[in-house]
């Protein structure tokens, strides 16, 4: 029998032994996934690990996170494991129903803010394609004002949205509700559209990771465009005057989702923002 000190049961030796594997899988940031994962099993920061690499893990803990790196080495993302993702600072709770919330959305959540500083008597802002309801969320906390409308056709990513809207504390001011695009959504002062947008040739060559995420929330049809194509000829009668709509795209889309924001919005201004690296990430319409 072993002794103690050589069971590899201490959380140095089980990250030492997980970034192995991680590596060996071609995982993009294995040290990084390694702690994320044991942290998660353990209940525990990432910084905790460093300070007290000398811990034990139980032997239902080593199992747990054994079976978790046997996931990710399956190309499962590391927020379907944890079930949560951090997006604009708040914990947000994801399961396979819902895309996982990306760093690059932010940037509609930061045009959306900006917006409703400039303008002290908006309040009213759309949600079109809310998945696990993060950008509601990240409005709602961040603009006490504002009244959400978290639309999506999907009723199972409702229920992550709705659960989601209660744990952060806004159902006050955040409806959750099935539709298709606006349907029958109230007129707004804001809209923030993250709708599906990947061609169909994207599609068929999705990242690994990515092709665990939900399909409906990544087609856009033929060229990408079908559902924002939709969401901007319906969006005149939705918005007030002086409002603003942010349509997130591919940054290979943003001209032609430009030009069809001036058909429907031929006086408005309209222009692209970058995303973290620095690509067209969306476009943003202001009446
Ligand atoms: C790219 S995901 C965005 C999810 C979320 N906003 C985020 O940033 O993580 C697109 C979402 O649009 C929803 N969707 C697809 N077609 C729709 C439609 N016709 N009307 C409303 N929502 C739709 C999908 O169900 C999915 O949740």
């Amino acid at each position: 029998m072993r002794s103690n000190d050589q069971d590899g049961s201490r959380v140095r030796d089980q990250l030492r032994a997980a970034r192995r594997r991680l590596t060996q899988a071609s995982i993009g940031r294995p040290a990084l996934d390694a702690e994320v994962l044991l942290g998660h099993v353990m209940k525990r920061p990432r910084e905790w690990l460093w300070a007290h690499d000398d811990r034990r893990l139980t032997a239902s803990q080593a199992r747990r996170f054994r079976l978790l790196l046997a996931q990710r080495s399956h190309r499962v993302p590391v927020a379907y494991l944890t079930g949560v993702k951090e997006f604009f600072g708040e914990p947000i709770r994801v399961n396979h129903r819902v895309l996982v919330p990306r760093p690059d959305t932010e940037v509609l959540v930061e045009a959306g803010l900006r917006f409703l500083h400039d303008h002290p008597g908006a309040r009213d802002v759309i949600d079109l394609g809310t998945g696990s309801g993060a950008i509601a969320i990240a409005v709602a906390r961040n603009c006490p004002r504002a009244r959400v409308q978290a639309l999506d056709t999907d009723e199972r990513a409702l229920r992550v949205a709705r659960a989601n809207v209660r744990a952060r504390q806004v159902s006050g001011r955040v409806e959750v509700r099935r539709s298709d695009l606006f349907g029958r959504a109230r007129p707004t002062d804001l809209v923030l559209a993250n709708l599906p947008y990947l061609s169909a040739a994207a599609l068929r060559r999705l990242p690994l990771d990515v092709r665990h995420e939900p399909k409906r929330a990544l087609n856009g049809g033929a060229d990408g465009l079908r559902l924002i194509r939709r969401a901007l000829a319906d969006a005149p009668r939705m918005l007030r005057p002086s409002g603003a709509m942010v349509i997130e795209c591919d940054p290979r889309q943003a001209r032609s989702v430009a030009s069809l924001a001036r058909s429907s919005f031929p006086g408005a201004t309209i222009g692209v923002l970058a995303d973290l690296s620095r690509r067209s990430r969306a476009v943003e319409v202001r009446l």
